[in-house]
């Protein structure tokens, strides 16, 4: 008996240019599972598991945590029942040994590149806001109701330990030398869909779901 392959959708792109907030949205309209490898390892640092432990100095640095510990724990994520049903990567892969640990694994039917420019990024970044309960705030773009409180749940907003000026310039730097390679390898294959990452995040999901 042949053993079906997961099919999943990446959302690939510099920090800050929506991943995260597009995938959210592709998720309610497509019921794919949404997985965020951020996520995972903030997760995994506030549990204080022992991934967390070693993922944290890295992330705290605007680094990339190593291969091993990220494809270990994206391939328990991609081989849930849910995930089996399909899944939107964001965040992953983003080093050329990720995407071939990926691509030995699931199927990819498209890569959705979102293109913001470089300057844009820092403001981005450094004007966002978080929910304990990860909902995701802009202090210009999307602001709560009541300033620091989380409209959906009332809790106190708070910044990302590497969402600073200093850790946006290094993760945008991992970005042009570790992931660009992986677009121009998805590029090689045919499946890559440039996307504008610039408008209302309205306007960039219709943009997204026209190429899908
Ligand atoms: P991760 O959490 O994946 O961070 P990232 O890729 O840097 O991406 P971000 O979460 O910063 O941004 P996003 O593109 O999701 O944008 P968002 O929608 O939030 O990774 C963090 C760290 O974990 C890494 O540095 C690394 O250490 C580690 N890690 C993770 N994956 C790894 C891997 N595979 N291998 C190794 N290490 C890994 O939007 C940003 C802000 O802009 C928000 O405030 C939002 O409200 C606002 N916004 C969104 N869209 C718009 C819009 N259209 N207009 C105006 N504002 C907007």
């Amino acid at each position: 008996m042949s053993e079906e392959r997961a099919k999943g959708i990446i959302l690939i792109g510099a920090p800050g240019s929506g991943k995260g907030t597009q995938a959210k949205k592709l998720k309610e309209q497509l019921g794919y599972a949404h997985i965020s490898t951020g996520d995972l390892l903030r997760a995994a640092v506030k549990e204080g598991t022992e991934l967390g432990q070693q993922a944290k100095g890295f992330m705290d640095a605007g680094q990339l945590v190593p291969d091993d510990l990220v494809i270990a724990m994206l391939e328990e994520a991609i081989s849930t029942p849910e995930a089996q049903r399909g899944f939107l990567l964001d965040g992953f892969p983003r080093t050329m040994p990720q995407a071939q640990a990926l691509d030995a694994a699931v199927t990819i039917d498209k890569v959705v590149d979102l293109q913001v420019p470089f300057d844009l990024i820092e403001e981005r970044i450094t004007g966002r806001r978080m929910s304990p309960s990860g909902h995701v705030y802009h202090v210009r773009y999307n602001p709560p109701k009541v300033e620091g409180v989380c409209d959906e749940t009332g809790e106190a907003l708070y910044q990302r330990s590497d969402d600073t000026p200093e850790m946006v310039r290094a993760r945008l730097e991992k970005f042009d030398s570790e992931t660009r390679p992986v677009i121009a390898h998805y590029q090689g294959k045919g499946i890559v869909v440039e996307v504008d990452g610039v408008g209302d995040p309205d306007e960039i999901f219709t943009r997204i779901m026209a190429v899908l």
